[in-house]
């Protein structure tokens, strides 16, 4: 029956017409071959033969065939015996030697590593995927695929692959109504109306794309947990997303709350240490290993921004992590427990005040006290998904017990899915960093393997916040991350570039002008993004206070988030030293003080992370701190006018609808960046009244603010944060106006010009714009972006560009805008630029 059904779709797909470009089929677009690269697979198998009927397997199977129809254009034949001809063989190292009793078994095939071996089972040559667990053939039949579409021959095979690390989670921070904490591509594909979606499609596409990484578990709820995730109407429910991860062999989690006994479950107490209260858990959890048998365990965020904790009680946070392991121990189930533990309420005046000391002080002495099936789950940096922050120094704090890297592929604070930031070299820069504990090599991506200190679990946490998008992230580029993610969870000695070419390749063809430009593209978005927000270890100068979106430079300072950069009109910088700073330094072994704690040792790029220095105080690279801050910001935001024109050179290789949309996307992208680069810059100016050699900072000479111009209907305004608007102001439609405008005359001379518009599009409303000269309009479009904020700021500011005007002096140039309810036409400024050649 099943292998009529199995056949059915197999016909199905060979009646398909290739699937269409939408990014929906992410890096598994099994696009066809060019004959020349097809020709070596002549002799692939045109069979294949599983050896069990386990959800797992068939889904090896179905990827398979689904592949290689993609790839080759065979539809693969299923067989339920060895034929009497070549034939792929799918099935557990134990089930393989069912055919052939000598057939492995290799000591190093444990747990999801896999195998592909060529060979010769029952006189005919066979490609056996393999593995001591099905999970791992799964993740072979993924492998071998992947090869096939890198052109890799298959003739000789004798592979083993295993993971660096036995934990390979992601984490989604969806919330039970549908929406998605730092979620930037819409709604959950998993909980609507605080019930599981009735449909889980999506969810399913989902753990098909994590299991071809080789991700093996999933929390699917907010960290800032729902008390009623564990309902006992909750549970069956939980039990669907788990049913649909299981062929994929992808784990469910959640995220519980430590009050859940007292909030929700009708006791008097959450006190970890209270027997009833471990009575509690092991009864909740017992209700869920009934209905979800695989069930992979919990994540904790307690005592941490507001959420309550053990220190209601007076316990720690492994007495927290400990009653939920113990309960989850018997089933075979983990618990994450975050460090991210800190008080948000510091003060700003005491100079020896530092968040990025909290996990360290709160956790280090901890060490040895969380059970072993728990694990520690900590932040790349001590601060929070920075654009550039050093290895948190508790990955070497902690030696007796696992620990998780957290990372984020949503891009809270790096841009937000609208700016292409490829994070895999940032995330590489943590994992290689070498912490020399002991005096030993102890890079990150040991200690959380548990190699370095003999832990028996740990790895990786990715907090992915995929949702209903199609392409999953809205934004093609910005799945490089997820499927980054995986890879380097599986093998962090991979290279940011070998990671992007395979991505690329994978996601949008083969062609080398293709897999150049994207790959090159994405290796410079890192330090493009960093230079244009925060550079030398300012961290993302974005507004900590909002959206974590546009710069807002003064919200890091005075408030209680110690995001804290300490600028004031001689300098910048957190002295965090232990001579006479806040003594974060000290957390680190004696061998990487001796890179951070001397500034004349500390590498510019993180200095001021670390030191608190005048901007006329020279770096490294010979230049002073403010020149940088200027220069950096110039360079950044140029870089990303380049991604511009390299990606217009990929038109017509790449298909014209993902063509397009990464076009537009990083338009946007290079617009925002100038409006990141004036703000900060024009924020440090004022700061520091020193101004830029370069005279770029507040010089715009072929500027124009719309304030300056001749108004009709329009009102001049200044923004919340004066930096968010060219010169501290625009302007908006007045309450009664039904349309407006801003002209002014062209002084130039006569030439082929462009005219950049900087408008704000807010999320409250839909305006036209229009713009003519001399009463011809020669553009008009909507500000109809989704946009973070109601207000017009650097978050809403967006660039319109005008190509190929001819302007004559004394030409008139009209802006009209058309308001929409509480979105007011807002204008900020206009430059004309002589056209580019
Ligand atoms: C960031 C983020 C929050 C999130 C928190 C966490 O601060 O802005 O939305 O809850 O991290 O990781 O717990």
């Amino acid at each position: 029956m099943q292998r009529v059904s199995l056949l059915f779709v197999a016909l199905l797909l060979l009646t398909c017409p290739g699937f269409p470009e939408s990014g929906g089929d992410a890096w598994l677009r099994y696009a066809r071959l060019d004959p020349g690269m097809a020709s070596q697979y002549a002799h692939f198998p045109a069979v294949t033969v599983t050896l069990g009927h386990s959800a797992v397997l068939q889904s090896a199977q179905m990827e398979l065939l689904r592949g290689i129809r993609g790839l080759l254009g065979r539809a693969l034949r299923i067989d339920a015996v060895v034929p009497k001809e070549a034939a792929i063989v799918v099935g557990t190292v134990e089930q393989v030697r069912t055919l052939d009793a000598n057939f492995g078994p290799r000591s190093d095939l444990q747990a999801d590593a896999y195998w592909l071996i060529s060979t010769r089972i029952k006189g005919q040559n066979v490609l056996v995927i393999t593995g001591a667990t099905e999970r791992a053939v799964l993740y072979g039949a993924f492998a071998l695929l992947r090869k096939i579409a890198e052109g890799e021959s298959t003739a000789a095979l004798n592979e083993v692959q295993r993971p660096s690390a036995p934990v390979r989670w992601v984490n989604q921070w969806d919330d039970l109504d549908g929406s998605i904490e730092r979620g930037y591509a819409g709604r959950s594909i998993f909980f609507e109306n605080r019930s599981v979606r009735p449909d889980l499609t999506r969810a399913a596409e989902y753990a098909r794309l994590l299991a071809s990484v080789g991700i093996n578990g999933c929390n699917v709820s907010n960290l800032n947990a729902d008390l009623h995730i564990l309902d006992p109407d909750f549970i069956p429910q939980l039990a669907r997303i788990a049913d649909v991860f299981r062929p994929y062999g992808v784990q469910l989690g959640v995220a519980v709350n430590i009050s859940m006994p007292k909030q929700v479950g009708g006791l008097d107490t959450f006190d970890p240490l209270d027997p009833k209260v471990a009575g509690w858990w092991k009864k909740k959890f017992n209700e869920v290993y009934l209905q979800i048998p695989d069930f992979g365990g919990v994540v904790v965020k307690a005592d941490s921004e507001g959420q309550l904790g053990p220190s209601v009680y007076g316990r720690t946070a492994a007495e927290a992590a400990n009653v939920i392991a113990r309960a989850l121990k018997p089933h075979g189930g983990i618990v994450f427990y975050r460090a991210f533990v800190y008080d948000h309420h510091l003060d700003w005046n005491n100079l020896k005040a530092d968040r990025a000391r909290a996990a360290y002080d709160i956790f280090h002495p901890l060490d040895r006290q969380f059970d072993d099936n728990g694990i520690v789950q900590i932040k790349y940096g001590p601060i929070d998904f920075q654009v550039r922050e050093p290895a948190s120094p508790l990955f070497g704090g902690l030696v007796k017990t696992n620990e998780a890297i957290e990372v984020q592929i949503t891009q809270e604070y790096t841009g937000q899915q609208r700016h292409t930031v490829f994070l895999i070299p940032l995330w590489k820069e943590v994992l290689e960093f070498d912490m020399a504990i002991g005096g030993h090599l102890t890079p990150v991506k040991d200690i959380i393997a548990g190699q370095s200190f003999h832990r028996p679990l740990g790895g990786y946490g990715g907090v992915a916040n995929v949702a209903m998008s199609t392409d999953w992230l809205a934004n093609h580029l910005a799945l490089a991350n997820l499927y980054g993610f995986g890879r380097l969870a599986w093998n962090p000695d991979l290279t940011a570039q070998a990671i992007a070419e395979e991505w690329t390749k994978l996601t949008f063809g083969d062609e080398p002008v293709v897999v150049k430009t994207i790959t090159t593209i994405l290796l410079d978005s890192w330090p493009a993004y960093e230079s244009y927000t925060g550079p030398l270890g300012l961290q993302t100068l974005t507004n900590i206070t909002g959206p974590h979106y546009g710069p807002v430079p003064e919200s890091q300072e005075h408030n209680g988030w110690g995001q804290w950069i300490r600028a004031d009109h001689d300098g910048v910088g957190m002295d965090r030293t232990v001579a006479t700073g806040t003594g974060f330094v000290g957390q680190y072994s004696p061998s990487v003080q001796r890179i951070y704690e001397p500034l004349a040792d500390t590498p510019d790029n993180i200095v001021l992370f670390f030191h608190h220095v005048p901007y006329t105080y020279r770096l490294h690279s010979g230049k002073t701190v403010i020149q940088t801050i200027y220069d950096s910001h110039y360079e950044g935001a140029e870089k990303v006018g380049n991604f511009v024109r390299e990606w217009k050179s990929l038109e017509g290789h790449v298909d014209d609808k993902r063509y397009e949309a990464v076009l537009a996307q990083l338009k946007y992208q290079a617009g925002h960046a100038i409006v990141w680069r004036d703000a900060v810059d024009d924020w440090f100016h004022q700061m520091s009244g020193i101004d830029d050699q370069n005279k770029r900072v507040g010089h715009h000479p072929n500027r124009v603010e719309a304030e300056a111009m001749e108004l009709q209907g329009y009102q001049t305004f200044e923004p919340a944060s004066w930096e968010g608007a060219s010169g501290g102001k625009g302007v908006a439609c007045a309450a009664e106006s039904t349309t407006c405008s801003a002209q002014t005359k062209f002084n130039g001379v006569p030439g082929w010009y462009e005219i950049d518009i900087e408008y704000f599009d807010l999320s409250n409303g839909t305006s036209d714009f229009k713009i003519s000269v001399n009463d011809q309009v020669v553009d008009e479009w909507r500000a109809d972006m989704l946009l973070p904020g109601k207000e017009p700021s650097a978050d809403s500011s967006v660039r319109h560009r005008t190509k190929g005007l001819v302007l004559r002096t004394g030409d008139v140039i009209r802006i009209e805008g058309t308001p929409d309810g509480a979105e007011r036409a807002p204008l900020d400024y206009m430059e004309v630029l002589p056209l580019e050649h």
